[in-house]
């Protein structure tokens, strides 16, 4: 382990964060688990993004006490240590759910009905955003886009997609998760805890069975375009969540084309300033162009 600088007798003129101690047994853990981590970095500062993780792997969220454990073992001061675990939205600052249930509201998500569904969450758990529920299962919040615009729109637990939600699917898949029974990611591996999930951040062996096999790779909508490409015809529709779809009330849901419609869920032709007799749309010149 590395001495910290107020171990050192240095002054970097900042407080000590005030912080209770790991109980022996923990610390000496995590010191094991840290130290295996800085071995994969030639500079040991580098390791502390995975180092976060570690410490949130422990506690579910990121304490004052793992931010000491960083700066102890990384030789970083404690404001160093805070303004990257502050920065980063993937670290949790005060205590959450087992399931981080993330609801992208971002452009494409919000109108294919991403507002509707972290409106309908909200109502159904009695939680705002960034909020938790009364029996500690899930935290409700708002993430940003996720890059899987082509399954808008997208919501995620604990970083596993879960595609082409409707209210009605998000509602369920809540449901199901506080009742504890087996939900299913439409792509990727398996649903574990968050603990379990950041430690697999902090880059320790994903153990579940067959869990590397299912992370796969891109889905078939985000392949349409290489399909094309390639001469190949593309699928009638490429929405497959592993349900077999949204299958909502009537009432819940926000918009289901036809297959005949839409390749995807949100492919639909849109008027644009082109197809405006009034305002055409010309070349716009770049410097340099
Ligand atoms: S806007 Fe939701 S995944 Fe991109």
């Amino acid at each position: 382990m590395t001495t910290s600088s107020s171990e050192r007798g240095v002054s970097l003129g900042m407080p000590a964060l005030p912080a209770p101690a790991y109980p022996d047994e923990v610390r000496a853990r995590l010191e094991a688990d840290a130290r295996e981590v800085i071995a994969r970095y030639p500079d040991s500062r580098s390791a502390l993004l995975p180092l976060l993780h570690l410490v949130q792997s422990e506690e579910g969220h990121v304490t004052r006490t793992g931010m000491q454990f960083c700066a102890d073992m990384l030789d970083l001061t404690t404001a160093e240590v805070t303004a990257v675990a502050t920065f980063y939205t993937m670290y949790r600052r005060k205590p959450s759910g087992d399931y981080q249930v993330g609801v992208c509201t971002n452009t494409l998500c919000a109108v294919m009905g991403g507002d509707a569904i972290f409106e309908t969450l909200q109502e159904h758990l009695g939680v705002g955003n960034g909020e938790t529920t009364d029996d500690g299962t899930i935290t409700l919040e708002h993430i940003e886009c996720n890059a899987a615009c082509d399954f808008a729109p997208v919501v995620m637990v604990n970083w596993e997609f879960f595609d082409n939600q409707t209210p009605g699917s998000a509602k369920r898949l809540v449901d199901d998760l506080r009742a504890g029974r087996p939900v299913e990611p439409t792509r990727g591996a398996r649903l574990c805890t968050f603990k379990e999930t950041a430690r697999i951040l902090a880059g320790f062996p994903d153990e579940r069975p067959g869990a590397v096999e299912e992370s796969g790779s891109a889905g078939p909508a985000s392949l349409v375009g290489l399909r094309l490409a390639r001469g190949e015809a593309a699928p009638a529709r490429v929405v497959h969540p592993r349900d077999g779809g949204p299958q909502d009330e009537p009432q819940d849901r926000v918009h289901e084309p036809s297959p005949a419609e839409h390749l995807s869920s949100h492919d639909a032709p849109q008027e644009t300033s082109a197809s405006d007799p009034s305002h055409p749309a010309g070349p716009t010149a770049e410097e340099g162009e």
